[in-house]
C-alpha cells in the first residue's frame, strides 16, 4: 500500500494543512511541538479509525468544534478515499469511499502498516496487557475476522463472570466454558503462531540492523497450554472452583503473556534502557515482514541510537513506504550520512502552523 496524501482540519494544532507524500522515507523535520507527531496521528487514525494518544475528542482543536481528516492511499490498484469526522457532540463518521463504516475492523483489514512510537518500549517494560493489545492487533491484521473473535469471548468471558458471582444458574456457566473454549483456543493458536514468525524477524532485525550479537526472542506465555480444543476445555475445568471462589476467570487467553528475553533472559528484569529500545524496535518493525507493502509509521525512533544504527535502520526501512518524525536538525541528519536527502522526501513543519 501507499498513502498519497491527506488534508487536515481542525486536528490537534492544525487548522487546514494539506500533506502530499512520496513513495519512499517521508522525513518529517521540525522542532519540538511542531506538529509531526500529530501528523503521524492523522495517518494513523485514517488507517485504525482511532488515535494512539487519547480519546478522539481529545485531538479537535482547542478554538474547534470537530476534526476532519481525509487520506488518500492506494491498495494494490485499488485508491481509497478515506474520511473521519469527529465533533465534540460524539459524532464520529468514518467512510470509506464516501461509504460510511459500520466497524473499525473494516480499516484494519484495508490497511497493513507498522506503527513504532516513544511508548512502544512499554511492550517490553510494562503489563501483559500491553502485549496482549500489541500482538492481538498483528493476528487482526493478518486475520480480520478474528476482530469478532475477539469481541465474541470477551462477550462469553463477561457473562461467565457474571454467573460466577450469582449464586444460582451455575449450570449456565458450562454453556460458557464451552465457548470460551472454542474461541480461547482459536485466539491461542493464532497467536502462537503470530509470536513464531516475530520472533524469528526481530532477532534478525536485533543482529543485522542493530548488529547486536545478543539473541532476541519471542516466548508465548499462555495461562493455558492446550493441544485441542477439548484439552482448552478440561484446562478451564479445572478452575471451576477456584473461579468460582474468587468470582471470575482465573485462566484463558485474556491472561496470557508473552516474553521479550534477550539471551535467555527476561530483557524486562536485565536489559538496558538502549537494549530495551533496540529490542522494541525490532518487534516492531518484524512486523513489517508478515505483510506485503506494508507503510512505516515511526515517531522519533532515530534518537538514542548512534549513527551506524541509525544508519542502518535507514537501510531497513527505505525497503518501504515510510513516516517518519525526527527534531534533528536536517543539516546533522545530512552529514553524518544516515539521510541522502535526494532520495528522501522531506517535510519541513514550522513552529506556527
Ligand atoms: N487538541 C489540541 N488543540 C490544539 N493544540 C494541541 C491539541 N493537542 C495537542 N496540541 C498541541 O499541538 C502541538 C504539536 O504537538 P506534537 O506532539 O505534534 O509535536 P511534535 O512536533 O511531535 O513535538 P516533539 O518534537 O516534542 O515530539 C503541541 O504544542 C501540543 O500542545
Ligand atoms: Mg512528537
Amino acid at each position: 500500500m501507499k498513502i498519497k496524501r491527506i488534508y487536515i482540519e481542525n486536528f490537534r494544532s492544525y487548522k487546514q494543512r494539506f500533506f502530499e507524500f512520496k513513495d519512499k522515507i517521508n522525513l518529517i523535520v521540525g522542532n519540538n511541538a511542531s506538529g509531526k507527531t500529530s501528523l503521524l496521528e492523522a495517518l494513523y487514525f485514517c488507517m485504525c479509525g482511532k488515535s494512539f494518544k487519547s480519546r478522539d475528542v481529545d485531538a479537535i482543536n482547542f478554538d474547534s468544534y470537530y476534526f476532519k481528516l481525509e487520506m488518500s492511499a492506494e491498495v494494490g490498484d485499488i485508491e481509497y478515499s478515506i474520511l473521519c469526522y469527529v465533533d465534540r457532540a460524539l459524532d464520529k463518521r468514518i467512510m470509506i469511499n464516501d461509504k460510511k463504516i459500520k466497524r473499525l475492523s473494516e480499516l484494519i483489514s484495508l490497511f497493513k502498516f507498522v506503527f513504532y512510537e516513544p511508548d512502544t518500549t512499554e511492550l517490553v517494560k510494562h503489563q501483559p496487557s500491553t502485549r496482549r493489545r500489541f500482538l492481538d492487533m498483528e493476528v487482526a491484521k493478518l486475520y480480520p475476522y478474528m476482530t469478532k473473535v475477539y469481541s465474541e469471548y470477551q462477550r462469553a468471558l463477561l457473562s461467565r463472570n457474571a454467573f460466577l458471582k450469582s449464586y444460582d444458574k451455575k449450570d449456565i456457566i458450562d454453556v460458557y466454558d464451552m465457548q470460551i473454549s472454542q474461541l480461547g483456543f482459536l485466539i491461542f493458536q493464532k497467536r502462537q503462531e503470530v509470536i513464531d514468525k516475530l520472533s524469528i524477524e526481530a532477532q534478525k532485525i536485533f543482529s543485522l540492523v542493530f548488529e547486536n550479537k545478543s539473541l532476541l526472542e519471542l516466548r508465548y506465555m499462555p495461562s493455558i497450554n492446550a493441544s485441542s480444543e477439548e484439552e482448552y476445555y478440561k484446562e478451564l475445568k479445572k478452575c471451576l472452583l477456584k473461579d468460582l471462589n474468587l468470582g471470575y476467570t482465573t485462566k484463558g487467553v485474556h491472561r496470557d503473556d508473552f516474553g521479550i528475553l534477550i539471551d535467555g533472559k527476561p530483557a524486562i528484569d536485565f536489559a538496558s534502557e538502549g537494549q530495551i529500545k533496540l529490542a522494541a524496535v525490532s518487534v516492531v518493525l518484524a512486523t513489517s515482514l508478515l505483510y506485503t507493502e506494508p507503510v512505516l509509521i515511526l515517531d522519533d525512533v532515530f534518537s538514542e541510537l548512534d549513527k551506524f544504527k541509525r544508519k542502518n535502520l535507514v537501510k531497513f526501512i527505505s525497503q518501504y513506504q515510510s513516516f517518519v518524525t525526527s527534531a534533528e536538525d536536517v543539516k546533522t541528519l545530512q552529514s553524518e550520512g544516515i539521510l541522502d536527502f535526494d532520495s528522501a522526501n522531506v517535510v519541513f513543519l514550522e513552529r506556527s502552523i
